[in-house]
């Protein structure tokens, strides 16, 4: 059997690495995708004193950017010419209203627009005759996302830094479940699912002007030392994400998280969808204002 190949996004951190940490451990070759190449390094050294030597790998990229996303694939395609699972961790949190280098407010260039070019640009490289699979880390957070595709990126209306979040983690969920159901009518042999990990302590919050939020932040540290000790580590929390990606009691479209109480942990059990996530109109003009503002366009007619 030839080896499986998997991608990492932010892979250097958090679930990210947790999720490559277990992955390698399975036997997958796991490509993490990192913005930072020197905390990437350091990641893959400690992962690779657990895992088979050269079964871990870094290439940058930064998914903010259309460029780097774009050089990615490439360079991508070039080493591997072919890919088994796409793990699309990478995100950012609760920033004050940032763009990236084309104009797109950050938490949704880099929670969604980019997943969704990513993916596009990555999915001629999943083998016809082998099953695929793409897994999206969504958040609770979607729950409370108020979609507008009349401002995708807030360029009219007032920002609000966990409403950009929130919106992006929504347009994650509609987008997994359109892309499942465009998989599907095409035949693909690729299923695409999302996952939540309810909540970590990771280093998300860094940069954050939120002092309780910012573990850089001495209120910030202080309050994660405290709710540490409540709330599941970057490994338990990691198990929705591998759960989807591995299991074979999954099917595409489904999306899963920690099963105990108000989904903040326990183990993987299907987890509650924003209804307004299943909107079939808004999935379909989220999917084309997405090829819009990307440039990559895919599964449309
Ligand atoms: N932790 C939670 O409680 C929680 C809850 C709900 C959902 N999530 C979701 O879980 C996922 C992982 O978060 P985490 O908690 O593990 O956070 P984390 O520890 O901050 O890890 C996030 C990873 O994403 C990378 N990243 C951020 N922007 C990037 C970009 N433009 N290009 C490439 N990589 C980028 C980071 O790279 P750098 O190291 O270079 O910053 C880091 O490797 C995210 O999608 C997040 O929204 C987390």
């Amino acid at each position: 059997m030839q080896e499986r190949i998997a991608v990492v996004t932010g892979a250097n951190a958090g679930l990210g690495y947790q999720t490559t940490r277990a992955l390698a451990q399975k036997g997958y070759r796991v490509v993490m995708a990192c913005r930072n190449e020197t905390k990437a390094a350091k990641a893959r050294e400690e992962l690779l004193a657990e895992a088979p030597a050269g079964a871990i790998e870094v290439l940058r990229l930064d998914q903010s950017e259309p460029d780097s996303i774009r050089s990615f694939v490439d360079s991508f395609a070039r080493r591997h010419g072919r890919l088994d699972l796409l793990a699309n961790n990478a995100g950012i949190v609760g920033l004050p209203l940032s763009r990236n280098s084309v104009g797109h407010e950050l938490q949704m260039a880099t929670n969604y627009l980019g997943v969704f070019a990513l993916t596009g640009l990555l999915l001629p490289l999943f083998r016809g005759d082998v099953p695929g699979r793409i897994v999206n880390v969504g958040s609770l957070a979607h729950r409370q996302g108020k979609m507008d595709l009349d401002d995708l990126n807030w360029e009219t209306g007032e920002y609000k830094p966990m409403g950009a979040y929130g919106r992006s983690k929504l347009a994650v969920m509609a987008w997994t479940l359109e892309l499942d159901a465009r998989l599907r009518a095409a035949g693909s042999s690729v299923m695409a699912l999302s996952a939540h990990p309810g909540f970590a302590a990771t280093e998300i919050g860094t940069n954050n002007p939120n002092p309780m939020i910012n573990p850089q932040n001495p209120v910030g540290k202080w309050f994660q030392n405290q709710v540490r000790r409540f709330i599941p580590t970057a490994e338990e929390a990691a198990r929705p994400t591998l759960h989807a990606a591995c299991s074979d009691n999954v099917q595409g479209g489904e999306y899963h998280g920690p099963g105990g109480f108000m989904e903040i942990g326990g183990a993987p059990a299907p987890a509650k969808i924003n209804p307004k996530a299943r909107d079939a109109a808004m999935r379909e003009r989220l999917w084309t204002l997405s090829e819009e503002l990307t440039g990559v366009r895919y599964l449309s007619d």
